[in-house]
């Protein structure tokens, strides 16, 4: 076989171009094969469906570009749980824009890695003006507020406690019981003491409850706050936590890996009020910013506040390099060769404006009331409450949890649906987390048809097999 050609260089493109045909095609015929939100069957059929499509993985001599990229890309996608199908609502899971997919070829085609300035010169500067800006949007009222690119939530929170145990000493952490447990996690990687939780009877963190746990904690304290929560879409009373804060000395970093990207939207940004007030706030444009994955941001209201980062490794900050006048990356992570996930996010943002992601995030939020309304239509569904942003909850009326949790497996080994699960109010509920903006209301009430149609299925005895 010739030597593969590379994806940069002038002769790049030539090479990608065919090849990017044969991906398209595999897309395209994978879905089509497919023909719904995930594949039928559970994992007993994928399984040994993908392994025989993709089988041997390292042969003796290989099957050439077009047929590999045929044979995997085909059986990926016929494998695939779809987000940009409108049944496919579960985990906050978002359907990536096509520019976005578009851009990240451009990313792994030139291959900067953000890790030194002599591996990413203009890349760099682009990442530097684009964090600066999104850090600005979350902080309008700081001279100088910094962002970091994050592989997402998880790792945006590790570093607010990081950051907070730098400033502090051992700080304990205070949450919700509702947040995401990767503040739990991070506390456990860190060697902090486990999070202190406050109830959130309604779904949000109680104020009165996490004042008097304030009172008999002694500091340093970092309180989380949830914008958006996994479970509900629900958002913490932020202002109201931030008075707390300054009341009790505490710090506060907000969660706002699913909720952030309400503040482009004039219609609904005042949900976020008080997230300035945040000592560090997370943001993830993996989930409503329809970018794939990742694409996580870790935003501080001054840039010094990320000062403990910084790190040396004279083969990428030499002194005298840095002297010189390049750009020290090294601290900004704490991964090392990092991807140039900033070039999908500065195309969306430049491509669609902010009247464009701002409709987009309108229309979404629009989307899960209309899925409210058409259960709270629906004798046989009960709504657990209207949306706070795009997560629906609901169940089967007088159904137990052993028939929502069957319900939820049934839709996905039918290949019918992506639904998540969650807890609230001592029940299981099934939860669309809607994202797609292109879900029209005949595709909710086909979604809404399904769920009370495979309950009545669930519910009515199989007959008996011929004898
Ligand atoms: C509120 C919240 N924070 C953090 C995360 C973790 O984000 P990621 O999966 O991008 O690490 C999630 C994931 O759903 C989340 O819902």
């Amino acid at each position: 076989m010739p030597t593969p050609p590379l994806a940069g260089g002038t002769a790049g493109p030539a090479a990608l171009r065919p090849l990017v045909d044969t991906v398209l095609t595999a897309l395209h015929d994978g879905a089509a094969l497919r023909d719904g939100p995930l594949p039928a069957g559970g994992p007993d059929t994928v399984t040994p469906r993908t392994r025989t499509a993709t089988h041997p993985l390292i042969p003796d001599h290989g099957t050439g570009p077009h047929h590999a990229l045929r044979a995997l890309v085909t059986a990926l996608t016929e494998g695939a749980a779809d987000p940009a199908h409108p049944h496919c609502a579960a985990h906050l899971h978002t359907p990536p824009l096509a520019l976005a997919a578009a851009a990240d070829l451009a990313a792994s085609a030139l291959n900067p890695s953000m890790d030194s300035w002599d591996q990413a010169p203009a890349a760099t500067a682009l990442e530097a003006d684009l964090t600066t800006a999104l850090a600005a949007e979350i902080y309008p009222h700081t001279p100088s507020p910094d962002a970091v690119i994050t592989t997402g939530g998880t790792e945006a929170n590790q570093l607010a406690l990081l950051l907070a145990r730098e400033r502090h000493g051992p700080v304990q952490t205070v949450c919700a019981t509702t947040a995401h447990h990767s503040i739990a996690r991070a506390a456990w990687l860190l060697g902090l003491p486990q999070p202190v939780t406050v109830p959130a009877p309604d779904g949000t963190m109680d104020p009165a409850a996490l004042d008097a746990t304030l009172t008999r904690l002694d500091p340093p304290l970092l309180v989380v706050a949830t914008a958006g929560t996994t479970d509900t879409g629900q958002i913490d009373p932020l202002d109201t936590i931030a008075d707390l804060c300054t009341t009790h000395g505490a710090e506060l970093h907000i969660d706002a890996a699913y909720g952030g990207p309400l503040l482009l939207s004039p219609t609904h940004r005042t949900l976020l009020h008080g997230l300035d007030r945040a000592q560090s706030v997370t943001l993830d444009l993996h989930k409503l910013g329809w970018q794939p994955a990742s694409a996580g941001l870790f935003a501080v209201p001054d840039r010094h506040h990320l000062t403990p980062l910084h790190h040396h490794a004279p083969y990428l900050n030499a002194d005298d390099d840095t002297e010189a006048g390049l750009p020290d990356l090294l601290g900004r992570s704490l991964r090392t060769t990092r991807r140039f996930d900033a070039l999908k996010i500065a195309v969306t943002l430049q491509a669609l404006g902010r009247t464009g992601l701002a409709t987009f995030i309108d229309t979404t939020v629009t989307t899960a009331h209309h899925l409210a309304d058409l259960i709270t239509k629906t004798p046989a569904l009960d709504l657990y409450d209207r949306p706070t942003i795009t997560t629906v909850l609901f169940r089967p009326t007088d159904a137990d949890d052993h028939t929502v949790a069957t319900l939820r497996r049934t839709l996905l080994n039918r290949g019918h649906a992506v639904l998540g699960r969650a807890n609230a109010r001592g029940r299981l509920w099934l939860k669309a987390t809607l994202l797609n903006p292109h879900t029209t209301p005949q595709d909710l009430q086909a979604l809404i048809d399904l769920v009370t149609a495979t309950r009545v299925d669930l519910e009515t005895p199989t007959a008996p097999p011929h004898p």
